[in-house]
């Protein structure tokens, strides 16, 4: 969906190649994001992330979230204003790990451009 601007939690090695990134020392959380963000929150700590994507996407940031469909947790509460999601087919296996995750994931869109997401998305999932 273009470069990213910014990616909130990540490592330093900066996989996405995003402009802005930062690490758990720098800590994301208390820093304001960027459009277009990409956010993969660490998933044992959204009840953190999940409100600060909100409050994020609130100030008008465009936000892809990649988070674990988990629908009816109350951390999933705050997501639930996302303009599209994608649920994602199967389940992914992440890089590095042996297996598939034990989960499904869910692709999080905040943002204008919802005909884009569905089109890019749509190729890995259902897009709602
Ligand atoms: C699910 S992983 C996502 C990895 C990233 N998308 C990548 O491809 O490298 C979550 C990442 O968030 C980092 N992290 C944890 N707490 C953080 C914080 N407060 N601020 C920024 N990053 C954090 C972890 O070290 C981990 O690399």
């Amino acid at each position: 969906m273009g470069p990213l601007a910014c990616d909130p939690c990540t490592t330093e090695h900066n996989h996405l190649n995003a402009q802005v990134f930062y690490t758990e020392k720098d800590d994301g959380l208390t820093k304001d994001w960027k459009s277009l963000t990409y956010c993969n929150p660490p998933y044992s700590k959204m009840k953190l992330w999940a409100p600060k994507i909100k409050q994020q996407a609130e100030k008008d940031v465009e936000i892809i979230a990649l988070v674990k469909n988990a629908t009816g947790t109350r951390w999933f509460e705050s997501l639930w204003g996302a303009d599209a999601i994608c649920f994602v087919s199967g389940r992914l296996r992440f890089v590095g790990a042996e297996n598939s995750a034990p989960f499904e994931s869910l692709v999080l869109y905040f943002g204008r451009r919802k005909a884009t997401f569905r089109d890019i998305f749509g190729e890995i999932g259902r897009v709602l």
